[in-house]
């Protein structure tokens, strides 16, 4: 009887190990650990996950990514790519680990969880938990303040190591992790992305270098190096920063330096920087991405992670959130066919986002009124206004054949007066087109599918049934 039961005990035992999922513990994992985790929640969740690597750091470790999405083999049309990159200083680790916690979320809370069960229907969300996996290697846990590890192997800072809008081509040589990271947002168009770092606790959105000519020692210290979409990176930064539980407060990480207001800050503002990632996100790949300082102590003991996750799970989610918001659509000639590379700008802000192969444009905008200006090469160049509201608003255009002589477009990255302007092809030195590529890694282009949005849900419905989860809550701290 009782060896019976004890029986009875032990096979369920084994059968709950079976089929349990996947604890992401809340240690640090060295690179075998973290590559276990992907793969095993990869295997987990199949049809929800596709794991896959950009390239491989100096020292030959694989720069992973995980997409995590509904059905990440199906891409319907405008369905947005968004990205989080951690761990690009290797001693900077705290959102390493949350990625992998993050993954984990949203993974076990599809289909239970409204809010993530929306967004992985209608969003692919691609997740690099280490951009700086040979830094990490070196770097030591309860280090708060240290650089060893910042660098790659090579050690040179990635966070400097990008072509620079103002300065030009980075002086050292453009790294592996750096190219491969360059490569990936050249062949997946993203929409919005979010890099996480640690040191500081504030939400910091470009640019964060300044104009060449602004003589560095000279400007007015704290004075912002703004770009014409700056309401939309401040909304952007303050979604991060009003969602985490006290980032918002303006928290001080040292004696004597300033608190930031509302826990966010123009890059240059706080202090300018050449090469960085986020400017060349959005000046060359048409991507919001702004900088995330998660932690004052760049690598604190591990017994404090389940803290900052704590800490940040709500605004980690929002910001995925912030996809859907401006408008989105899609560029057509008369007879159906999508325009790629064509230019669709917003008046008065003049970065250029291009159209992919599928004519497809997203552009993150704040409800209002704006006129859209749209050129391709071949076609009338096309003004159109568009009312945005709270979420996406949907707007399709229609290029005719070119009647009069077209013009390139000009301006497409904006010639500050007086300051070189780097053009992307210069800079790039390929003759690629800097969007498009559209998608990736398995070399092979769908055929563009119909008139097919989000197939399982309609999508105003879609955002009306959002009520219970704002996109954007500012009162969530009373
Ligand atoms: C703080 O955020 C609020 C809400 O967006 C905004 O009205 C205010 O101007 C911000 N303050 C600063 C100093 O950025
Ligand atoms: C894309 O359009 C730009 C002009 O806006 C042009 O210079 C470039 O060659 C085009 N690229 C491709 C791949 O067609
Ligand atoms: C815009 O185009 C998409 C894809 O071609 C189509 O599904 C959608 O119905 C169109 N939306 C509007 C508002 O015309």
């Amino acid at each position: 009887m009782s060896s019976a039961i004890a029986t009875l005990f032990l096979s369920s035992l084994v059968l709950f190990s079976v089929v349990s999922a996947l604890e992401v513990d809340f240690t640090y994992h060295r690179f075998p650990q973290m590559t276990n985790v992907l793969r095993q929640l990869n295997r987990e969740y199949p049809e929800m996950t596709k794991l896959y690597s950009v390239g491989k750091s100096v020292q030959g470790r694989d720069l992973w990514v995980m997409l995590v999405t509904r059905d990440p083999d199906d891409e319907p049309l405008l369905k947005p790519n968004i990205k989080y990159i951690a761990n690009m200083h290797g001693n900077e680790p705290v959102g390493r680990e949350l990625m992998l916690h993050l993954l984990q979320h949203l993974l076990s809370n599809y289909g239970s969880d409204s809010y993530v069960t929306w967004l992985l229907d209608n969003t692919r969300i691609h997740i690099m938990p280490s951009m700086n996996p040979d830094g990490f290697e070196v770097a030591q846990e309860g280090e708060c303040s240290g650089v060893q590890g910042r660098g790659n192997a090579n050690n040179v800072d990635l966070n400097r190591n990008f072509p620079d809008y103002f300065a030009g081509p980075s002086k050292a040589p453009t790294q592996p992790e750096t190219r491969a990271v360059m490569d990936w947002i050249k062949k997946t168009q993203f929409v919005l992305s979010g890099n996480f770092h640690g040191g500081a606790l504030v939400a910091s959105y470009p640019f964060d270098n300044i104009p060449a000519n602004s003589p560095r020692n000279f400007r007015i210290v704290g004075s912002p190096s703004q770009t014409p979409d700056d309401d939309v990176f401040r909304h952007l930064a303050e979604v991060y920063s009003f969602n985490h539980k006290n980032m918002y407060v303006g928290v001080t990480c040292r004696d004597g330096s300033p608190p930031f207001p509302n826990g966010t800050t123009n890059g240059a503002a706080w202090y300018s920087l050449i090469g960085g990632m986020q400017d060349y996100n959005y000046v060359w790949a048409s991507c919001m991405e702004i900088t995330l300082e998660i932690s004052c102590c760049k690598y604190p003991r591990h017994h404090l992670l389940p803290q900052f996750w704590t800490d940040n799970k709500n605004a980690i989610l929002q910001y995925l959130g912030e996809v859907h918001r401006g408008v989105w659509g899609q560029v057509k000639d008369s007879n159906n066919n999508p325009i790629s590379n064509a230019t669709v700008k917003v008046m008065g802000r003049d970065f250029g986002f291009k159209t992919t192969d599928r004519g497809e444009y997203w552009r993150v905008l704040r409800p209002g009124t704006y006129t859209l200006q749209v050129e391709a090469r071949g076609y009338d160049s096309l003004e159109i206004p568009v009312k945005v509201t709270k979420g996406v608003t949907i707007q399709n255009i229609t290029l005719n054949p070119q009647t009069g002589t077209y013009h390139e477009p000009h301006n497409e990255q904006p010639a500050y007066q007086g300051y070189p302007s780097i053009s992307p092809s210069q800079q790039e030195n390929s003759g690629t087109s800097l969007r498009g590529l559209w998608p990736t890694y398995r070399n092979l282009l769908k055929q563009p599918k119909e008139a097919v949005i989000f197939p399982r849900l309609s999508y105003g419905v879609n955002y009306r049934q959002q009520p219970s989860h704002p996109l954007l809550n500012y009162n969530i701290h009373g």
